[in-house]
């Protein structure tokens, strides 16, 4: 993909806020910390279109990019970070919920979990919830320059497991080193096409 544009649209919590679906969009679903304003800066190769931070829970709103005019980018809020406010922790639920089963231009979500864990319940049931509403799962390893490739190779077939999915399903990914930008890019234009 050639990055031609990349601009900020705008950030809304509600459906009456979002911006009209008149393009294929991709959401990016993980863990708070777990890289996924990274990972989206590192896509589009700007470094600071999406606002990163070493804080957890940064990003508390669905915030919506324009790539090259014709494609949807879309951060989500974190989740499963202890130190954001019990009331905010709860709006993420609904929030997330109310944007998959609405969103009619949604094609595809990138689901993060950092290569160093396992992934939880909420990876499950959020790739669960996905499936349900028909939108293609790309789960993504991130962080994993911070692994040995041995390591990393035993993280992924241990992440395969516990996801049911073949290995060669989940994507190696580093905002770092920018490994699986290229595959990642690959597997979304494949989604797109559709
Ligand atoms: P929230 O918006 O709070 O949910 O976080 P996020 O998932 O958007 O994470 P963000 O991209 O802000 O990154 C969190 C921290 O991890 C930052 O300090 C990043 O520099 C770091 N980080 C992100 N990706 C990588 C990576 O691939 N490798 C390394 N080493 N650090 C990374
Ligand atoms: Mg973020």
């Amino acid at each position: 993909m050639i990055i031609k544009s990349a601009e900020f649209i705008t950030s809304a919590v509600q459906p009456a806020h979002y911006p009209p679906p008149d393009h294929p969009e991709i959401a990016f679903a993980g863990r708070s910390n777990v890289g996924k304003s990274s990972l989206i800066n590192t896509l589009v190769r700007r470094k600071r279109l999406v606002k990163t931070s070493s804080t957890p829970g940064r990003t508390q709103l669905i915030n919506f990019f324009l790539i090259n005019g014709d494609l949807m980018l879309v951060d989500l809020p974190g989740y499963g970070y202890a130190k954001v406010p019990a009331a905010v922790r709860k709006q993420w639920g609904p929030m997330v919920e109310t944007y998959v089963a609405r969103r009619t231009s949604l094609k595809g979500a990138v689901v993060l979990v950092d290569a160093r864990r396992r992934p939880e319940v909420e990876e499950l049931n959020l790739i669960d919830w996905l499936r349900q509403h028909r939108v293609a799962v790309v789960p993504v390893l991130t962080k994993a320059d911070k692994l040995s490739k041995t390591e990393l190779i035993k993280q992924r077939r241990a992440a395969a497991q516990a996801l049911d999915m073949a290995e060669e399903a989940l994507i190696l990914f580093s905002a770092k080193s920018r490994l699986g930008k290229e595959a990642l890019w690959q597997r979304l234009e494949g989604i797109l096409a559709h």
